[in-house]
């Protein structure tokens, strides 16, 4: 993907990603059956083949799946499907290691093949095109940057230290790091956008907003939760704050999506001050970001800023207690790796923030995702 592509991207991913959701129930029992069919195949296989498989899996195909992004594989198959050579052509690839890239993705199910070997497009490749609503493309070009490979490149230094690789790599976290290269910033929040779809979709089926009249996004990113909740919600009005460098497209993006009249932009830093006046104050995937002393200081300036009577949500993952499967606690490495002491938490842990910072947490509600809407009150 381009620099150029971008602004494409962005609208793509919000454009309000409609997905229609199945309740709660249905995806827990789904993935509940899915959890106990995976522990049956591990019975079934042998142990040294089951390690392989899992790196396998969870590197090569990665791999595979980040050049097919960049290389706008889908995009291509858009109107059809297309032979290996005809694909390696128009992105100039090199025609028996694309064929040997798509047979691999083909395997897994991201891509299918015709009859004639053509292949074409799946329910889960048609999330790598630019223009689908809720499209996964920029965030899996995000995880090809130099920056990402190299913090993954330095786990070990982070399991042995609890540092996260960018201090030891660039002296910095990494949201400094993106505030010093436009670029890498500019992939990370398009990356965000992407990322956050489903659990901003999540939320706004989740929770019922329909007595708030001004919300508070904290860390808001370029706006995709708040451009939906405003799309939703007409009684509702807005503010978002985030970094300077942010806030720039931000403007863009909630003007492409109608709602710019309606939410006031703030230049800030959550650690100190958030705007006040909000009847709730929202914070999508930024706790897990920091360690608990950080975490605290963000929610005390939310704390310093909410009415009596406000609402504090948080649209975060929730750690089982028990370690059942949960794709939040593999996700948690990723936060380890890019926060070093960020973190996915359990709902105890959420309840000890709350309390260090003068909120009480009221309720955890599943969200028909990974992640949960935690509720509290300033107390
Ligand atoms: C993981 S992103 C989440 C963005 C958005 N809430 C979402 O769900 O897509 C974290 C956000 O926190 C913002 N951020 C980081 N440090 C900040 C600070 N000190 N003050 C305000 N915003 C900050 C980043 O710029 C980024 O937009």
């Amino acid at each position: 993907m381009t620099l150029q592509d971008r602004p494409r991207a962005l609208q793509s991913q919000s454009k309000t990603f409609n997905q229609k959701l199945p309740p709660v129930l249905v995806v827990k029992l789904v993935l509940s059956l899915i959890n106990l069919l995976a522990k049956v195949r591990q019975k079934v296989t042998p142990p040294p083949l089951t390690l392989l498989e899992m790196v396998g899996t969870y590197t090569f195909i990665s791999h595979a799946i980040m050049v097919a992004a960049r290389l706008g594989i889908a995009d291509l198959l858009k109107d059809g499907p297309k032979s290996s050579e005809e694909l390696a052509q128009a992105v100039e690839a090199y025609p028996e290691s694309l064929y040997r890239l798509l047979r691999a993705l083909t395997n897994v199910g991201v891509f299918a093949q015709e009859k004639d070997g053509r292949f074409k497009l799946t329910s889960i490749s048609k999330y790598l095109q630019i223009d689908t609503p809720g499209s996964m493309r920029s965030l899996m070009v995000m995880c090809s940057q130099e920056w990402h490979h190299e913090s993954w490149g330095h786990f070990l230094t982070s399991v042995k230290t609890g540092k996260a690789p960018s201090e030891v790599l660039y002296g910095m976290n990494l949201f400094q790091y993106f505030e010093q290269n436009p670029e890498a910033g500019e992939i990370f929040n398009s990356a965000m956008t992407g990322f956050s779809a489903q659990s901003t979709a999540a939320v706004a089926a989740t929770y019922d907003f329909s007595r708030v009249t001004a919300i508070v996004d904290v860390g808001g990113g370029l706006g995709t939760l708040m451009a939906t909740l405003l799309k939703k919600y007409p009684q509702m009005n807005g503010v978002l704050v985030d970094r300077p460098h942010v806030i720039a497209d931000a403007r863009s993006f909630l003007e492409a999506e109608g709602v710019a009249q309606r939410c006031e932009l703030v230049s800030g830093n959550f650690f100190e001050v958030v705007p006040s006046g909000g009847d709730a104050y929202i914070l999508q995937n930024i706790i897990h970001d920091w360690d608990d002393e950080r975490a605290t200081a963000i929610l005390k300036s939310c704390r310093r800023a909410i009415a009596a009577n406000g609402k504090l949500l948080l649209s975060e993952m929730v750690i089982p207690p028990d370690n059942r499967p949960y794709f939040g606690t593999v996700f948690d490495l990723e936060m380890q790796v890019l926060c070093g002491s960020g973190r996915e938490r359990t709902e105890s842990e959420f309840r000890a923030l709350f309390e260090a910072a003068g909120f009480k947490l009221t309720r955890v509600i599943p969200a028909p995702s990974y992640s949960y809407v935690i509720e509290g009150v300033p107390v």
